[in-house]
């Protein structure tokens, strides 16, 4: 009897590990035809929400939501905005990277070949940054990885690493491991890919956040479920770091940052229990906004660390529905780091919308559209190829 008690949650477990796999596989089966859309709009808007946002260098390091927002409406309103001349700054190039890295892999997502490809690919990535406005954590250690050497993507603890580098490049990551069943091999690859240049909690989980809630997004599971699932994945994460048994001590010891910001963040919105709907204040304009973003922040500028890059985007998602004119008002156009927020928020809207009614002149004349498109679509070809085998490694 004592026996059969101490088996009957890990028999409840498997059972349920069962169940959520079987849901995915038969709504994955009658989604995925549209699905490829949605590959696409991840990448592509992703782009275009970064070019928005940065307008080329003028709008990514304004200070206030108001000045822009005056800026916009005197161009006509996102809807307007053609932006065959704003330039993608460095989130997209580094994005660009790390899809790359995964296609290129193929289906092999062993270290060894994914971890030294990615590497390359954050490095070359620097050649690309003319105009761009790469941030100094990710510049000094992309630079400093060597692909070439067995464990030259590694790079030491860093206090500093927190920034959003590693979360403004991971969405793709989510998009390649879709699958519930997959999830540890999304967080592996979140977090090492994010560790490449942000050996941080901060920064890295701030990757994890950013795959997490686009494999969430593809698989049409409600936002405001998306937060209490991160904190749920988190002590996953933790063990995933112990184990890999890098820099432990220092990890752990910075670890609670990140969770305890979050854990606040989700109380505020009332949406801890993973149920509820967001609950926003009555007034949440431009000027309320850029305060409170100022608020969730570090060091005072709104969206420039691994917590709150995802976790102004996740607002921006949480207070606009289907909405790309509003998304864009909330998580494109606020003062702080516009460009991060606005990739990753808008991959995520893409992910779950498509281009649905986005205004063709935001992103069909934008640069390296094509290249992501098709990254888009060989993401979407590797996950379906693996969808169907699923235990295949
Ligand atoms: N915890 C939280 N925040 C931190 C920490 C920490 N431990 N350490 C540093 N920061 P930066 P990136 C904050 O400049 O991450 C492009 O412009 C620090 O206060 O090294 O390499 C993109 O569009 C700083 O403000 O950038 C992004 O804006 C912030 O992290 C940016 O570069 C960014 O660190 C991302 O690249
Ligand atoms: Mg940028």
């Amino acid at each position: 009897m004592r026996s059969l008690s101490r088996h009957a949650p890990r028999g409840r477990e498997l059972l349920l590990q069962l169940f959520t796999v079987l849901c995915w596989k038969s709504s994955w089966g009658s989604m995925s035809s549209g699905l490829v859309e949605n590959y696409e709009a991840a990448m592509v808007l992703s782009a275009a929400g970064d070019a928005l946002g940065y307008n080329n260098h003028k709008w990514e390091f304004c200070r206030s939501g108001e000045k822009i927002h005056k800026e916009l409406a005197k161009l006509g309103g996102v809807e307007n905005i053609d932006v065959k001349d704003w330039i993608v700054s460095d989130d997209t190039v580094m994005h660009i990277a790390t899809a790359e890295a995964l296609v290129e892999a193929g289906k092999d997502t062993d270290p060894a070949k994914l971890y030294p490809l990615l590497a390359k690919k954050y490095k070359e990535s620097m050649d690309d940054m003319d105009g761009r406005a790469p941030g100094g954590t990710c510049m000094s250690n992309a630079m400093s990885l060597d692909p070439e050497c067995p464990d030259g993507w590694k790079i030491p603890f860093e206090k500093h690493g927190g920034g959003c580098g590693a979360a403004m490049r991971a969405m793709c990551i989510g998009l390649r491991f879709p699958n519930p069943e997959q999830l540890d091999e999304l967080i592996r690859v979140s977090i090492e890919s994010g560790r490449m240049t942000h050996h941080h909690p901060t920064g890295y989980l701030g990757s994890l956040a950013s795959a997490l809630f686009t494999s969430y997004a593809i698989n049409r599971k409600p936002p405001h479920e998306w937060g209490k699932a991160l904190l749920d994945v988190l002590p996953k994460a933790r063990a995933y770091v112990v184990e890999s048994g890098r820099n432990v001590k220092e990890n752990l010891d910075s670890w609670s940052f990140f969770e305890t910001r979050w854990t606040s963040y989700l109380t505020l919105r009332d949406i801890l229990d993973g149920k509820s709907q967001a609950k926003f204040p009555e007034k949440y304009g431009v000027e309320e906004r850029d305060t409170f973003y100022s608020f969730l922040s570090y060091s005072g500028w709104g969206g420039s660390s691994g917590h709150d890059a995802p976790m102004i985007a996740y607002d921006a998602i949480l207070g606009s529905g289907d909405c790309w004119t509003e998304l864009s008002n909330r998580g494109f156009f606020h003062g702080g780091d516009s460009d991060s927020t606005a990739a990753i928020g808008a991959s995520w809207w893409g992910a779950m919308y498509g281009f649905k009614d986005v205004p063709k002149a935001n992103y069909k004349k934008l640069e390296y559209r094509e290249r992501l498109e098709k990254l888009g679509r060989d993401l979407y070809q590797l996950t379906l190829s693996q969808g169907s085998q699923p235990n295949s490694k």
